[in-house]
């Protein structure tokens, strides 16, 4: 049995770190360029993994370099990609990601394989590995996301949905979830008529948005100022740490991530929630997504 199954994207992150990010219709000069393990998906179970789960990704892949690449660090990392699906003719998916000096970002995501990722593969997936937490994202289709936490929850599994990027038809899928994880542009896309509702609300409005997702538990990540768990009975903010930001890329992944693996080891959500916030704070003080993924080793020190 698995601790954390994880449903996503795998993608090659080619990062350009620029002083600030372009402006609609602006060329801005980038200072450095990487090449970087990626996606949602990825990140999350490297995450997880990191964290000391016994942790497993499902997701597709082109049969190019790349794929083989990511999968290769999937291995390294201890996570058992051995139910990653493998696409003749496609190409592996490819995230342009912008950082600005103060660790802000801005991502293109070409799906790619990743968009071929089927219902019935994830089924496969979940029956084989038979996972204690069922975690996924938005960077598959969303078809296939339902098919994941529906046969998750029928096997007994916790499903955790992480509702990025904000999508129209992401919204369906949070009934499907036993927790749902958002930030506060998530927030404001599934639970606001406006984008920009909610830019810096008061901690009481943002749990009355979460309510309005009709989702039994909802914990929204507030950056800098840490999460908010809120159910129907009550709402527990937690704090952040304060740290040098480098790059915020995968921060919600890493949340995630440890999140479920956490949970997976039998902590209470109050206490996997302030893991999770100590290792996103430890990961936005590196470069990159996976790679900067702490241990959990790190969290104690
Ligand atoms: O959440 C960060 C990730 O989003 C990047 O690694 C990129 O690949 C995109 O999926």
């Amino acid at each position: 049995m698995f601790d954390v199954l994880v449903c996503g994207s795998l993608n090659v992150d080619l990062l350009a770190r620029v002083a600030r990010l372009p402006s609609p219709g602006e060329t801005v000069l980038g200072k450095e360029l990487q090449r970087l393990p990626g996606g949602k998906g990825l990140n999350q179970a490297i995450a997880a993994a990191r964290m000391g789960a016994r942790a497993a990704m499902v997701g597709a892949i082109g049969a190019d370099a790349d794929g083989a690449w990511l999968a290769s660090w999937l291995a390294r990392e201890g996570v058992d990609g051995s139910l990653l699906s493998s696409r003749e003719a496609m190409t592996t998916g490819l995230a342009y990601v912008c950082v600005a000096d103060d660790g802000e970002n801005a991502i293109v995501v070409h799906g790619a394989a990743n968009t071929t990722l089927t219902a019935d593969d994830v089924r496969a997936a979940v029956t084989t590995l038979q996972p204690k937490i069922a975690l996924a994202q938005l960077e598959t289709p969303p078809a296939t996301v339902a098919a994941f936490l529906e046969a998750a929850r029928r096997n007994g599994a916790r499903t955790i949905l992480n509702t990025a990027p904000a999508l129209t038809d992401g919204r369906d899928l949070i009934a499907l979830a036993d927790l749902v994880v958002l930030n506060e542009t998530e927030l404001a896309h599934y639970a606001c008529a406006s984008s920009d509702a909610l830019v810096e609300a008061s901690l009481k409005t943002y749990a009355d948005r979460a309510r309005m997702l009709g989702a039994s538990t909802v914990i929204i990540t507030l950056g800098a100022r840490g999460a908010l768990v809120v159910d129907d009975r009550e709402f527990v903010h937690h704090a952040a740490p304060t740290v040098e930001v480098i790059d915020t890329t995968g921060a919600g992944d890493c949340f995630c991530g440890t999140l479920a693996a956490t949970l997976a080891r039998g902590a209470t959500l109050q206490a996997a929630t302030v893991d999770a916030i100590r290792a996103a704070s430890l990961a936005v003080t590196r470069q990159g997504a996976a790679p900067a993924m702490p241990y959990r080793h790190e969290l104690r020190e």
